[in-house]
């Protein structure tokens, strides 16, 4: 009983600390190490990058947290920032992402010598996304993937009309099926995945995994376009 009574006063004691933290505060009760580590990620994520980084040559901003910030100066959040996607819907309904023409992500800004791009004629579907906050996606990222299927398992026996779907893909990094967890379609298994997408997609700059290498090989069309046009 008495172990009982103690375990529910470290409950609470953890629960009144989870309370008092804030949008963008760490977890309340990291390990050393762990604190540390959030430091880490949060200077990088915070860092504006420059051209000799890898920024550019078209870029949407020089740092995730140019748009990733809020409420007030909370690291991590959104500050409703927009960014732009074309494409164009072929006869048979089908959508092509017009990646020859630099879609479908546009990148709205350019290093010196370089024009932004813009939508091209070709474009028949433009839409506008708002910046999603990212708090507490450390944890969805560390929730193993049964447990969703389970979830999702559980949900279909007993709520079939509205149970969710797991998205099933290849993770770029090990090319082994994994769980879709991150981005509008839940397309992405990883927070480690996405952010190298993003550090492509949003500043330009290449990271080491195999997936961002052939993105990047696909946006050489796109600066070709963007070269004509400047
Ligand atoms: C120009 C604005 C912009 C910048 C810069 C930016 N993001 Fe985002 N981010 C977005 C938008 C918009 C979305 C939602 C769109 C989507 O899911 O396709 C998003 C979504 C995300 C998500 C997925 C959220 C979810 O719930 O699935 C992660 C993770 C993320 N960003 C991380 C980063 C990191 C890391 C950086 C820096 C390398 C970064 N972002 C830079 C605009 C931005």
């Amino acid at each position: 009983m008495t172990a009982f009574r103690v375990r529910c006063c470290l409950g609470a004691v953890v629960l009144s600390a989870a309370a008092l933290a804030d949008f963008g505060d760490p977890l309340p009760g990291l390990s050393a190490g762990d604190a540390q580590r959030f430091e880490v990620g949060k200077t990088e994520f915070t860092a504006v990058e420059a051209v000799d980084e890898g920024l550019g040559p078209v870029f949407n901003e020089a740092s995730c947290v140019s748009c990733h910030l809020g409420p007030g100066a909370a690291v991590g959040g959104t500050n409703q920032r927009l960014e732009t996607r074309f494409g164009r819907t072929g006869s048979d309904g089908t959508f092509d992402p017009l990646a020859g023409l630099g879609g479908s992500l546009l990148q709205d800004h350019a290093i010196a010598n370089f024009l932004p791009e813009v939508v091209p004629p070709e474009a028949t579907v433009i839409a506008s996304r708002r910046t999603t906050p990212l708090f507490g996606l450390g944890l969805v990222d560390a929730t193993p993937d049964n447990t969703f299927l389970a979830i999702a398992l559980i949900q279909a026996i007993f709520n079939p009309s509205t149970a969710g779907r797991p998205s099933i893909v290849t993770d770029p990094v090990t090319h082994k099926p994994a769980l879709g967890k991150f981005g509008w379609k839940a397309q992405v298994p990883s927070l480690f995945v996405f952010s190298g997408d993003a550090y492509l997609n949003e500043m330009g700059s290449p990271t080491r995994s195999s997936r961002t290498r052939a993105a990047r090989r696909g946006t050489a069309p796109c600066l070709r376009a963007t070269l004509r046009r400047a």
